[in-house]
């Protein structure tokens, strides 16, 4: 079956990035010159996913507007023939069908993705977490829907990361069935270094069955009190099956400072309009 919706949860507070995050939305920081959420929506459109269910919340009305019709700025653009800025800005509202819903509290992500169970329905689809960029040949979402376009079964992506980091991610652990692909049986979040099951690290990006939103309805606060996705993925691994997929691409924690600032780097470097002078940049840095 062909996945047709994507959630993309960014109703949280960002509190990694006070004081920026006070008033302009963690999702709205731009890399380069585009905000991190239009990256996650293109992710989306270039594998094919152009109904977007955002999750936001009070205060991050800017996301939704950047996703929408700026009539002024767009007449202002044709009128002093700047085209190529006005394809830019035509492209950031068209590109998509972008649905809003609001979460009231941050309660936790799990809780975050339940928001969006009205506007899903009764159907497989995407969650791409918006704070998490992936650099990819083939989109990892678009990795994931070829999974379950096989399988039929939930799949969410994993990377493999350092033993001491596994405390910064929901872990799984399950019989490896083929060079990329892991039958989940356990899935914890955020677990000890010296207790934790595997080093594969899920860092956003999932592919459910409409199953989930019955585990959410029933998922109990977690740790810190929120509604984790990780306890109904569990209940998923128990139940109906879950299947992990080793995707391929590099991963930015842009939620994170210093990820935020590699990411910064690492886009610059690919851009062909800044990458010379960008190296010649870091490069200065570096010996001073
Ligand atoms: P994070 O924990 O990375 O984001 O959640 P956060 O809570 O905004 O940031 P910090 O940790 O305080 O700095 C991962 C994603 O889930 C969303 C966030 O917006 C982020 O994109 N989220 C989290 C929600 O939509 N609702 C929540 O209740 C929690």
């Amino acid at each position: 079956m062909q996945i047709r919706k994507a959630v993309i949860p960014a109703a949280g507070l960002g509190t990694r990035f006070l004081p920026a995050t006070k008033a302009i939305p963690k999702e709205m920081i731009p890399i380069i010159d585009k905000p991190m959420i239009q990256y996650i929506v293109e992710e989306c459109v270039d594998a094919g996913i152009r109904d977007i269910i955002l999750v936001s919340a009070e205060g991050k009305e800017s996301i939704e507007n950047h996703f929408g019709r700026s009539a002024g700025l767009e007449e202002f653009l044709r009128s002093k023939g700047k085209f190529d800025l006005l394809k830019i800005v035509e492209r950031v509202s068209s590109m998509a069908n972008i649905i809003t819903v609001h979460q009231k509290s941050p309660m936790g992500l799990g809780h975050a993705v339940l928001t969006a169970r009205a506007a899903v329905g009764n159907e497989p689809f995407a969650v791409l977490l918006g704070d998490d960029l992936i650099d990819a040949p083939v989109p990892c979402i678009r990795q994931l829907t070829q999974v379950f376009e096989r399988h039929g079964t939930s799949v969410i992506g994993v990377m493999e990361v350092p033993r001491e980091d596994v405390s910064k991610y929901g872990i799984v652990s399950g019989k490896k069935i083929s060079d990329r692909l892991i039958n989940v049986d356990l899935m914890v979040e955020k677990p000890d270094p010296a207790s934790s099951p595997s080093r594969y690290a899920c860092p956003g990006r999932y592919v459910l069955t409409p199953k989930i939103f019955d585990l959410l309805e029933k998922t109990k606060p977690g740790k810190s009190g929120e509604i984790q996705l990780t306890d109904a993925l569990a209940l998923l691994a128990a139940g109906e099956g879950l299947l992990a997929y080793l995707f391929e691409g590099t991963r930015y924690d842009t939620g994170d400072k210093l990820g935020y600032l590699e990411a910064t780097a690492a886009f610059a470097l690919k851009r062909p309009d800044l990458a010379p002078e960008a190296r010649r940049i870091l490069a200065r840095l570096l010996e001073s």
